[in-house]
């Protein structure tokens, strides 16, 4: 068996996959607090085992760091401060409903902003 039934468990778990761009434009845009502020919110609310948290390289949308997307619903998010990023947590991944303020694109609808 290539996967272990305690990696196919914690899969079953997830809900969310959250990439963070962790590239030079976003970081310099105060990602890498806005990243950590997430992980944080996430573990305050008890969602760190639902929510998967990737860094990745640029999501080529530099001017309008920092990005992150959520996925299932791809949503793509820009100018991701640490408020923001407190907001996606408890507005979008808990709530159910995007921080439109800040969404650049949401695939659901293809509506660009
Ligand atoms: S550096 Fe983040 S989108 Fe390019």
């Amino acid at each position: 068996m290539w996967s272990s039934a305690n990696t196919v468990s914690k899969l079953r778990k997830l809900s969310a996959h959250v990439l963070v761009c962790n590239h030079i434009t976003c970081l310099r845009r105060g990602g890498k607090a806005s990243a950590k502020t997430l992980k944080r919110a996430l573990k305050d609310r008890d969602l760190s085992a639902q929510v998967l948290v990737t860094k990745v390289k640029c999501l080529d949308q530099c001017g309008r760091g920092p990005v992150m997307v959520v996925y299932p619903d791809g949503v793509w998010y820009g100018g991701v401060d640490e408020e923001t990023a407190r907001a996606i947590v408890r507005e979008h991944l808990e709530e159910g409903h995007a921080v439109e303020k800040r969404v650049l694109h949401d695939m659901r609808d293809g509506e660009k902003k």
